[in-house]
Parts: C-alpha cells; sequence; structure tokens
C-alpha cells in the first residue's frame, strides 16, 4: 500500500506519496520557527490534496511518517523540543491523525533520511552507521543491528548538539559549543555573510559552492573550515560509536568533494594521530528525498 512521508526541516516541509524507496509525487511549501498549529494544518491539507491529485483517496493510503527536525518522542507523537523551529512539547500524531484519518508515526528528521539511506541508498549492506545530516543543523542518526537508536527520551543521535568547543558559539538548543554551530549550513551562512562581498544582499551558503568550484580562496576556505570541523568531531564520535560508515547527508553534503575532502582529511589525520584504524565515509545517495521515503517507511510501523 502507498503511504505518505512529511520531512519537517528547519526552513522546509516536504511532503510525499511513497511506494517503498519510490516517491511518486511531492511537494515543498516553507517551514517558519515557533508556528505549530498552523504547520500541522498545513501538513494536513498538503497531504489532502497530494493524494486527491494523484486520483487517490485517503482510504488507499497506509499510513503517513514524519521525520520532524528536533528532538521527538516516537512512542508518545510528541515533539519535544527543536533548536531551530523552536516547537517544545507538541502532539503532531493526535491532530494529525485525527485530521487525515490516518495512523501517523512520528520520528526525527535525521533517523529518517538515513533510514532511507540504509534501506534503498548508499547505507545499504552496512551494519553500523553513523549518519550525519549537514542541513540548516546538523541532524544525527545511530543505525545499529538493524534498529534505529533513539534513547529513552529521543536523546540519541542528537549528534549536533555535542560539546565541540566548550563556552562557544550560543546554540538554538539553549547550549553553547554544539557542533552544529561549527559545521552547519547556518554556519556557512554566517561565514558567507561575514566574508564573501554582499550581491542582491549579504552572501548566503548557496554563493559559496559556484565560487569555490570557480577556485575563490576564501570560499574554498569557508568549505575547509567547515569540513575541518565535520571531521574532527567525526573523529570523537568514531572513539564512541566505531561504526562501519559514516553517512553524510543533508543540504550542504550537496556541494560533494567540496565538503568531503576537508572532512575525511581532517577525521583520518586525528585518527591517524592515536594510530585508530578508520570508518569509510560515503555521501547519501537518495538527496532532498531521503527524509520523505524514509519517514514513510518507517511509519510503516505505524502506532
Ligand atoms: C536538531 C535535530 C535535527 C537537526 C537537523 C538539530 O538542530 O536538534 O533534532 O535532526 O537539527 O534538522
Amino acid at each position: 500500500m502507498m503511504r505518505v512521508g512529511i520531512d519537517v526541516g528547519g526552513t522546509k516541509i516536504a511532503v510525499g506519496l511513497v511506494d517503498g524507496g519510490n516517491i511518486l509525487a511531492k511537494e515543498r511549501f516553507a517551514s517558519y520557527p515557533g508556528a505549530p498549529q498552523s504547520t500541522i494544518a498545513d501538513m494536513a491539507r498538503e497531504v489532502k490534496a497530494l493524494v486527491s491529485a494523484h486520483g487517490l483517496g485517503l482510504d488507499q493510503i497506509g499510513g503517513v511518517g514524519v521525520g520532524f527536525a528536533g528532538t521527538v518522542d516516537s512512542d508518545a507523537g510528541v515533539v519535544r523540543t527543536s533548536a531551530n523551529l523552536r516547537w517544545t512539547d507538541v502532539d503532531v500524531r493526535t491532530p494529525l491523525s485525527s485530521a487525515l484519518g490516518l495512523p501517523v508515526r512520528l520520528v526525527n528528521d535525521a533517523d529518517a533520511a538515513a533510514w532511507a539511506e540504509y534501506r534503498f541508498g548508499a547505507a545499504r549492506g552496512y551494519d553500523s552507521v553513523v549518519a550525519i545530516t549537514v542541513g540548516t543543523g546538523i541532524g544525527g542518526a545511530l543505525i545499529f543491528g538493524d534498529r534505529v537508536l533513539e534513547g529513552r527520551h529521543g536523546l540519541a543521535g542528537e549528534l549536533g548538539h555535542f560539546t565541540y568547543e566548550p563556552g562557544g558559539l550560543p546554540c538554538g538548543c539553549g547550549r553553547v559549543g554544539c557542533w552544529e554551530q561549527y559545521c552547519s549550513g547556518s554556519r556557512m551562512n554566517a561565514l558567507a555573510a561575514e566574508r564573501l562581498p554582499a550581491t542582491n544582499g549579504l552572501a548566503t551558503a548557496r554563493d559559496v559552492d559556484p565560487l569555490a568550484l570557480a577556485g575563490d580562496p576564501v570560499a574554498l576556505g569557508i568549505f575547509e573550515e567547515i569540513g575541518t570541523a565535520l571531521g574532527a568531531g567525526m573523529a570523537s564520535l568514531g572513539m564512541i560509536f566505531d561504526p562501519d560508515l559514516f553517512l553524510i547527508g543533508g543540504g550542504v553534503s550537496e556541494s560533494g568533494e567540496l565538503l568531503l575532502e576537508p572532512t575525511r582529511r581532517e577525521y583520518t589525520r586525528q585518527m591517524g594521530l592515536g594510530g585508530f584504524p578508520c570508518a569509510k565515509i560515503v555521501a547519501a545517495s537518495l538527496g532532498n528525498d531521503a527524509g520523505i521515503i524514509g519517514a514513510a517507511d518507517l511509519g510503516a510501523t505505524a502506532r
């Protein structure tokens, strides 16, 4: 049976009609911090529109999976916190499920994306995967022995919020020095605005890629800085999880080797200092679709 996957990210929401590992149709709209009830209503409306545009009824849909950019209690169907969307203790499952008349399962967005890569993409066939989603924030997922580890409170794999620099930059989660403040898309936006020339308004992360490809040393330096922070953090994660594979996904990872080269270099340098074996590092292969596919697939165990 077909399913619906919804990927609620830090700046956009994508809704898709999913059949196994394939998306048959999808729509995107903007997400705004601090507007949970209207966002849930938007999600219900978009799902209905997408399903009927495809000539289907809601009764032909097996269920809905929602991947949310924040800490979620998936047993309760409740968003606990969100560093970037600023939702606190929001029940998503009850209103969405009653608006659609379908079972809904809520999971973390990075868990959803990593699960899709594990089932259908670049992480297929690996037994232990630490997935890092470099987007507005840094998402993380831990897949060990065919399971996503969520932890007692849904905090397991919140890799963006381990302390990378004690006393460092303030984070949206309320703490300081979190890893995502050093190597996420938000950090890239900040470095672009600070260091690259303004054209139509301040430069953003989007301007870094073309400039770096053209050999601009300042833009290349931004990738170097972001990649180095990513690789250094991964070396610490390697000491905790010792995975077969680090999977790097999310919008920023679409810059490919511009990001992965300095990341790999710093990771292997740090592991080499201790003479430790390195895990494999690969880029995610499903792109933006991973969040939708994984939410739908994980949602198949809807409660
Ligand atoms: C949130 C995570 C989320 C990640 C990517 C982080 O700030 O804490 O829950 O997975 O951003 O959206």
